[in-house]
């Protein structure tokens, strides 16, 4: 340090013995602990750089010496659950599907495993409360399509609606509403539309209904049954109940009729494990309308 660093201004204070216009330079260092706190800080970050993923390249960053990453992190994670849950899974493969609610620790582990596989994957379809959209059933009500006992529940889910046919013939979700549109004449059509809205109290014209009653004798009933109520072998909904999957109003219905519907639903045997399909038909069939 040379003398001129040492000088000292009127007030007292050291400066550089810098000055323009007579404003001075204050030689205040930086406190020691500070430098030596920032020369640390240089260190450690260049160790972290050796140590862990750092440095940016083409085709991904440098691994680091611990062969750390977030994603093995995650891995890790899932891995810890899956072998924490595996007794659970393994216990719900093997109990009774119709046995599960007796079990009250075993049925409470499936409801909330199975809360979590339908938010991932069935709420797109279903909504997130489960409560469906035109074309995706309600799966709160106790109006099904395919029944709503826990058997049934976890088949519909096994195999899917209207997809590919497999070894597990007895469980197959096949069946459409036939497109009429070809069939009948249109006021054979009108006439059915107005009978069938009548069975729910709404007919739009009711002086068609009893025309349209004979119409559907002839064409309905096969799959609808006598009175309109449905067949869950077929798939066919009650038609009775004022609950729709498509709308019940008169272009609604006339559209089904003249059009048909096949509604589809993924199956999910080949994408989630037997444990998870259990527990999210557990879930589904405590939401409030298993049979
Ligand atoms: C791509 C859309 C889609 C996804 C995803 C989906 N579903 Fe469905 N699901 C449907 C449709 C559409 C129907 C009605 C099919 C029909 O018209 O017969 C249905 C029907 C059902 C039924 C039968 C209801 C009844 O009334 O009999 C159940 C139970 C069901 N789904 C459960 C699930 C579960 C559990 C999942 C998740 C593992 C799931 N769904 C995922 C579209 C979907
Ligand atoms: C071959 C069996 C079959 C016959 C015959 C049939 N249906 Fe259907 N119908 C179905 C099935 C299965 C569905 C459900 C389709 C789906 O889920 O996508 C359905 C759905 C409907 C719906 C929609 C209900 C809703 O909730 O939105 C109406 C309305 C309907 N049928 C009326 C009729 C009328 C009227 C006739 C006679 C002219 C008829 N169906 C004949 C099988 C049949």
């Amino acid at each position: 340090m040379s003398t001129e660093n040492k000088k000292k201004n009127a007030q007292g204070f050291e400066t550089t013995g810098h000055s323009w216009d007579g404003i001075e330079e204050w030689n205040n260092p930086l406190p020691r602990w500070w430098v030596w706190v920032f020369y640390a800080t240089i260190v450690w970050g260049i160790g972290y750089t050796i140590a862990y993923p750092a440095w940016p390249g083409i085709k991904g960053a440098t691994a680091g010496m611990l062969g750390f990453s977030t994603r093995g992190e995650v891995a890790a994670e899932i891995d810890r659950f899956a072998v924490a849950n595996a007794p659970n899974n393994a216990k719900l493969e093997a109990t009774d599907l119709a046995g599960i609610k007796a079990d009250a620790e075993l049925s409470g582990y499936a409801t909330s495993a199975g809360a979590a596989v339908f938010k991932t994957w069935c709420a797109q379809c279903h909504g997130s409360g489960a409560a469906g959209a035109v074309g995706y059933p309600n799966l709160l009500d106790n109006d099904w399509l395919w029944g709503g006992d826990i058997e049934s529940i976890h088949a519909t889910v096994s195999v899917g609606i209207r997809q590919q046919a497999d070894a597990d013939g007895d469980y197959l979700r096949q069946s459409e509403m036939t497109a009429f549109g070809e069939m009948l004449e249109a006021e054979e059509v009108d006439a059915v539309v107005n009978y069938v809205m009548s069975l729910s109290g709404d007919a739009q014209d009711a002086s068609k209904v009893a025309a349209g009653a004979a119409v559907f004798e002839e064409n309905c009933t096969s799959c609808h049954g006598e009175d309109g109520s449905g067949d869950r072998s077929q798939g066919a909904p009650n038609l009775t109940d004022a609950i729709w999957l498509y709308g019940g109003d008169y272009a609604t219905v006339s559209e089904t009729v003249n059009n048909g519907r096949k509604g589809a639903m993924p199956a999910w045997q080949d994408r989630l494990s037997e444990a998870q399909i259990r527990a999210v038909s557990v879930y589904v069939h405590q939401l409030g309308g298993g049979e």
